[in-house]
Parts: structure tokens; sequence; C-alpha cells
């Protein structure tokens, strides 16, 4: 038995303690705000209509939300003279009240388009159908958006297009005037939204993402040289947390090349998958949470990157389990709260990254 001077030490530190666990943690917008940066999460319609507990913690953890999809051509154009922002307006009043910020994602993108926009575009009638898109999509939130991702992963070097285009219906219409056409529209419709270029695979050392870091500076500069209006990339950040080739000061590097440009970097859509990761949960999330650090670390070390959005707040809902489904079946552990809405190791190590970063 220590003496009763100790025993009241020991009796006063752990009391300490359960107060320190009581005190909820502050989100992680609340921590990027202190270092003068943003935290925001994608969410999805089906988050937004069926799952209070969730936009609770939205709430909670985030400054600003993007549409998983309901800024898209396919959730806003029924047919080709139709506007639909009926589930975009939505999401947004959600944000409104709730004293958060939006993104707009995004206005040109080969993937989640309608049917008829597939069968009907075509080198003639391609501008006309673009620039009607974002004057009726920009115009209607004008003013109201603080970014739009105005277009979306245009880069592909093996479709051995010029300026390592990706060869898509917009491409192949347009050539790289869609760029022109697109990012001119949207400053004219909305100049107070920042313009950004988001795409993915920027990541690591794997070839074919040093030609893709490569073709990205490149159509920067030509689109920069050009007075092409873009001011921002979004790095998707769609991490692989089994991928052992992240090099941090290849990283760093990429983001010091688009800073030197004077152009700002958002991490758009951070999520770290699990799929060639063991079962077991602890060693899992270890594994993620540190593949996460490191990157964030390599990134938010640049003062040009304005904030981080992960696509989504919980595993409950991810896309990764249906694109990249474990081969055990198991769900994926992606991102800062898991299916129960606990904070994870990725969300303390989210949170340790920004916390570490320079004021901006
Ligand atoms: O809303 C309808 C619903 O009414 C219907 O019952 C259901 C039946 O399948 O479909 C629902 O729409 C789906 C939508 O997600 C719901 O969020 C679409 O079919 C489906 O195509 C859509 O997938 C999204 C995909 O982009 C295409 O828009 C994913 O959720 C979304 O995570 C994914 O996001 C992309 C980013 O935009 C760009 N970077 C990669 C990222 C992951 O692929």
């Amino acid at each position: 038995m220590p003496p009763l001077s100790r025993r009241k030490f020991i009796a006063g530190s752990s009391l300490a303690l359960i107060a320190a666990d009581a005190a909820p943690q502050p989100g992680l917008h609340a921590r990027a705000r202190a270092r003068g940066l943003f935290y925001g999460s994608a969410v999805n319609d089906d988050t937004l209509t069926n799952d209070p507990a969730v936009l609770g913690r939205i709430k909670a953890e985030c400054g600003v939300l993007v549409g998983e999809a309901q800024f898209k051509w396919g959730d806003l154009r029924p047919d080709a003279k139709t506007f639909d922002f009926t589930r975009a307006d939505a999401l947004l009043a959600f944000a409104t009240k709730s004293g958060l910020r939006m993104r707009g994602h995004t206005l040109l993108w080969h993937e989640g388009n309608p049917a008829w926009l597939e069968k009907t575009l075509t080198p003639a009638n391609a501008e006309k159908l673009l620039v009607d898109h974002i004057r009726g999509v920009v115009g209607h939130w004008k003013g109201k958006l603080m970014h739009w991702d105005v277009v979306n992963e245009v880069i592909d070097s093996d479709d051995k297009q010029p300026l390592n285009l990706r060869k898509t219906l917009w491409q192949q219409a347009l050539g790289a005037r869609m760029l022109d056409i697109a990012y001119h529209t949207t400053a004219e419709t909305d100049p107070s939204a920042l313009r950004v270029i988001n795409d993915y695979g920027t990541d690591y050392t794997l070839a074919w993402q040093d030609r893709k870091r490569g073709a990205m500076l490149d159509l920067l500069a030509d689109l920069l040289h050009r007075k092409v209006p873009v001011q921002a990339v979004g790095l998707q950040a769609h991490l692989d947390g089994g991928e052992v080739t992240l090099d941090q000061k290849v990283l760093a590097k990429f983001v010091a090349d688009i800073a030197s440009m004077g152009l700002k970097v958002i991490v758009t859509e951070l999520d770290v998958r699990d799929q060639r990761l063991p079962a077991d949960i602890p060693s899992r999330d270890e594994t993620v949470a540190a593949h996460a650090r490191a990157w964030l670390d390599a990134v938010l070390s640049n003062r040009a990157v304005l904030g981080v959005l992960s696509w989504g707040i919980s595993d409950r809902n991810t896309w990764l389990n249906g694109q990249f489904a474990r081969a055990d079946k198991l769900p994926q552990r992606a991102l800062p709260l898991d299916a129960a809405l606990n904070r994870t190791k990725l969300w303390s190590a989210i949170a340790a990254s920004i916390d570490a970063a320079p004021v901006r």
C-alpha cells in the first residue's frame, strides 16, 4: 500500500485521465481551421436521406462538403433540355443549415454521365452542350460554391493522345479545346468559385504514376501558357494501404512544382483502401493510418494546400467495398470513422498530420 500522499497522487492522476478522455477532442475541421486549412467529406444521397447519425458526425468533423454524385451530369441532366437540381439542392440546403461550405464536383468527366449524352454527343454539338451545361449548372449556384472541379480525370498517357489527354467522349469530340471551353465558361459564369483540375494516380513511384505526374505538370504549363483560367489541382488521394512505393520526397516535389506555377492544391477524395492488407483489424488499421500519415505529411507541408476532404466520413458507406472489394469480403476500414462511427487510427493520423502542418 503506498503512503497516503502517493495514493492521493495516483487517484488524482486517474481522475485527470478520465476527465481528458471525456472531453471531446476537437473535430478534424476545427483542428484544420487552426492551421488555416479546412477538412470535409463527400456525402451521397443515401447518407443524406437515410442516415442522420452519420450526418451528425459530419457536422462534428467537417467544414466543407461535396456531393459524391449529385452535381454530376448523370444526376443533374435527365435530358438535353432539362436540369434537375433537386438532389444537389437538398445537399446544399443541409450544408447551409449546418454552417458548412460546399465544393462542386464535376462539370466534365467521362463517367457519371446520362445515357442520352453518350448517345447524342458529336463533334458538331459538343461545344454547345458543354457551354449550356456549365452556364446552367454553375449559374444555378453562382456565388454559393467555394470550388468547382471543372474537369475530372482528363489525363491518361496510355491513350497516346495530344497532351496525354484521356481518350473520352469529350476529348474525341473537342480535343484539348474541351479544357479551354470548360474553364473559360466556368470563370465567366461564376468568377468566385476556385477552378480546379481533379485527378487520381499521382501518389506513388509506380511507372504509370511517374508518367502521370509529368503529364499533369506539362498540361498545367500548357494551360497557363494559353491563359486557360485553371487555379488549383485536386489530388484525389484514393490511397492504397498495401502499396509500398510511397516516396515522400517525390510527392512533396510534385506539390512544390504545382505551387511554383502559382496554383493551389486541394486533397479532394482521401480514402485508404485495405484490400491488400491482412484481415486482422488492429494491424490493418495501423498500416492504413501510417500510410495516410506519410502521404499527408508530405503534402500538407506545402502552404499551397488549402484543405482535405475524404470520400465519405464513415466506413458505413464507401465506394471501395464495390470496386475494390476484399477477397475475404470483410468491409474496408478506409475512412476516419468506422462503421459504428468510432474514430479510427486513421482519424488520429489525419488529425496529427493536420496538427503538424505549417500555419497558412
Ligand atoms: O442515386 C441512385 C439511386 O437512386 C439508385 O437506386 C442507385 C442504383 O444503383 O444508383 C444511385 O446512383 C449511384 C450513385 O453513385 C449514388 O451515390 C450511381 O448509380 C453510381 O454510378 C454512383 O457512383 C458514384 C461514381 O463516382 C459515379 O458517379 C460513386 O458513388 C462515387 O463514389 C464515384 O466517385 C468518384 C469521383 O466522382 C471521382 N473520383 C473517383 C470516385 C470513385 O469512383
